[in-house]
């Protein structure tokens, strides 16, 4: 149940991913090989990560064909524009050694982002992405952006954890056909969740960690995950949660920890 996410255009995406920020050279590329190693079938990277090059050297090395591996990318500020965008679509393409991108993003609501997505909806009917959306958009920012387009963004990946769910914008982005990705699944270290005693004592139920309850949460419910570990025991343990079901007991417990604030202070509700 939920090991993939079919994306309104009939797109699968895995419903875990391997978040890529801050791997950079060799021992970068050598944790992504060790992603794809363990299971991981879904890499997100993106321009502003300076890092596209090591994600297409890893999966051109993994072994696995193209078509098995999920690959989102995202556009930046310097690509904020019509034609900034068309190029940089070009770029990425190169760097990731690839010609299609599984998904694309637009990093942030730029100004700009509408000329961006004219950008991304031509690849898109070209052939050269397969899934395109935006990233970071609020409730607001996102019913005003799809006022103007004319393809319904398939992701919107945003901050999203135990502690800021955002129910409301997932449920704004589902009546849309917008499918709600996580990014800090574990709030990037910014709070103690691997020490969190709900999750722990949940866990333990389970024989689970606390990593895994967090993730099994929002999958669970409808959201994709894209945590970020740099050795392999973790990203074998995050991937590791298809096996046990929350009951609406649990849901409720973790529930308990929803603050409904920010910790980035991107883009709040
Ligand atoms: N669209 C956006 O604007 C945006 C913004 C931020 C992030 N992202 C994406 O989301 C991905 C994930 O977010 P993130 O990298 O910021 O942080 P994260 O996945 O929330 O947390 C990563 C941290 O958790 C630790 N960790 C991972 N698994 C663990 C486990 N099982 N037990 C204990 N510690 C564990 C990692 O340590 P080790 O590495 O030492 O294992 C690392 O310090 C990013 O890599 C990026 O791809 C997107």
């Amino acid at each position: 149940m939920y090991h993939d996410i079919v994306l309104h255009n009939g797109v699968t995406m895995p419903a875990v991913g391997f978040g890529t920020w801050m791997l950079k050279g060799e021992p970068g590329k050598q944790a992504i090989l060790d992603a794809l190693a363990v299971g991981y079938l879904l890499i997100d990277t993106a321009h502003m990560y300076d890092n596209e090059a090591i994600v297409g050297q890893a999966v051109a090395e993994s072994g696995l064909e193209r078509e098995e591996v999920f690959i989102t990318t995202k556009l930046c500020r310097t690509r904020a524009g019509y034609e900034l965008a068309r190029q940089g679509i070009e770029e990425s393409l190169a760097r990731l050694q690839t010609d299609y991108i599984d998904l694309l993003l637009i990093h942030e609501p730029y100004d700009k982002a509408l000329d961006m997505y004219r950008a991304l909806t031509e690849a898109y009917r070209k052939g050269q992405v397969r899934a395109i959306g935006i990233s970071n958009f609020n409730a607001k920012q996102y019913l005003d952006f799809i006022g103007s387009c004319d393809i319904i963004p398939m992701v919107n990946q945003v901050e999203c954890h135990i502690y800021y769910r955002r129910k409301e914008l997932q449920q704004t982005l589902m009546s849309k056909g917008t499918q709600m990705q996580a990014w800090s699944p574990f709030t990037e270290g910014k709070k103690p969740i691997f020490q969190e005693p709900v999750l722990q004592a949940i866990g333990r139920q389970y024989g689970k960690t606390a990593a895994q309850v967090a993730l099994r949460y929002l999958v669970q419910q409808g959201i994709s995950v894209v945590p970020k570990s740099s050795h392999r025991e973790r990203m074998k343990e995050n991937l590791d949660i298809f096996d046990v079901t929350l009951t609406a007991r649990d849901i409720a417990r973790i529930q308990q920890l929803e603050t409904g604030k920010t910790l980035f202070g991107w883009y709040d509700d």
